[in-house]
């Protein structure tokens, strides 16, 4: 089948691009190198042997949005990552937010839908939940009234594909609610690459390991946890990758009970930062420099996913541990360093 990858040069985007190639899929990436670069089609090649069609392409560019699709129309499925994702930016810069990822998305839905098939998923966050009621958090967990522009675009953007589904029942998706997405391919032929400071905890840590950042501040160690720092449920890319390729199948199957689906993507196992920072320095076999200070504002105390429902009905499941995902991430940064 033919698959257009928005945002297929990006952390979540590449990774995918490999597993959809490695079943055969062939693969057109759109991308705006606003948080990306091209070098990444050639760790896609490395590792699949095949370089996907690329086009640099500005999704807010409407017209270029309807020029590509018309040159494209035998596309079979989209799996759309292009947008925005600093958390702290988006509050600072809310009005490009919503423009780059829900303008964005009208777009692209706007011209999918003129398409035979009109299969898409869309990358949604399990931040929609904020600080649910109960835990795991699954699917039914309500819907919490966002913390950031950038987690109002990911509520939005599910809206925008609950309504057009209940109109146009040709268009068939499924939203991905992913937790903590981290690591890298175990090849260290791509992964994630952060521009500036980063904002998340794992490429933090392994810039401090490098020697890029002086040291770790563990936001707050006082929450009502086993260690008192903050619970995720971190994620390996590839097994949030691999979700795109199974969520693709049921659509490409005619599989879905309902034109709009949505997904956790996570492992179902909640660790600690602290649980994070053990787990480093034991695949790196060094002690890491951290400090504790102040909670992060609007951070919640713990999330992690009940998995049930991609595990039966897509038939997906995580593979990966937490120690696997950190060695992943620990020699990607030592390879991106050593250049
Ligand atoms: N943390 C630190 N120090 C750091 C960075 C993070 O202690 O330098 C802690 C945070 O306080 C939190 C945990 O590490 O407890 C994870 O933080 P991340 O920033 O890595 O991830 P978040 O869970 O806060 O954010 C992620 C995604 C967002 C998404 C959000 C939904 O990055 O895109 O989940 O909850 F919106």
């Amino acid at each position: 089948m033919k698959v257009l990858v928005t945002g297929g040069l990006g952390y979540i985007g590449s990774h995918t691009v490999v597993e959809l190639q490695n079943e055969g899929h062939v693969v057109v990436i759109i991308d705006d190198l606003s948080n990306s670069s091209k070098d990444v089609l050639k760790g896609i090649t490395k590792i699949t042997g095949v370089t996907p069609q690329f086009e640099e392409l500005d999704l807010k560019e409407k017209y270029k949005v309807q020029d590509f699709f018309k040159r494209h129309q035998d596309i079979d499925g989209v799996i759309h990552f292009a947008a925005s994702k600093a958390v702290g930016e988006s509050v600072d810069k809310p009005l490009f937010y919503y423009e780059n990822n829900v303008t964005t998305l009208i777009y692209v839905l706007q011209e999918l839908q003129k398409l035979k098939c009109q299969n898409f998923i869309f990358s949604s966050s399990c931040t929609v939940y904020g600080e649910a009621d109960k835990l795991p958090i699954s699917e039914n967990s309500p819907i919490k009234p966002a913390e950031s522009p950038y987690g109002n675009t990911k509520q939005i953007g599910e809206e925008i594909l609950k309504d057009s589904c209940q109109i146009n029942l040709d268009l068939k998706t499924i939203a991905l609610r992913y937790f903590n997405p981290t690591g890298a391919h175990n090849s260290s032929h791509i992964g994630e690459l952060p521009q500036g400071v980063p904002q998340n905890l794992v490429p933090y840590i392994t810039q401090t390991a490098v020697g890029l950042r002086e040291q770790l501040s563990v936001f707050g160690n006082d929450y009502d946890t086993k260690d008192g720092t903050c619970i995720r449920d971190y994620i390996h890319v590839t097994d949030v990758a691999k979700a795109h390729v199974c969520a693709l199948n049921r659509l490409f199957k005619n599989q879905q009970s309902h034109n709009f689906e949505v997904f956790n993507i996570g492992t179902g196992k909640g660790s600690s930062v602290l649980e994070v920072i053990q787990s480093f320095e034991r695949v790196s076999d060094q002690k890491l420099n951290y400090k504790i200070v102040d909670r992060r504002q609007g951070d919640v105390i713990s999330a992690f996913a009940d998995t049930t429902k991609a595990n039966t009905i897509l038939g997906w499941e995580s593979k990966y541990s937490l120690d696997n995902a950190m060695l992943d991430a620990w020699n990607w940064e030592q390879k991106i360093r050593n250049k």
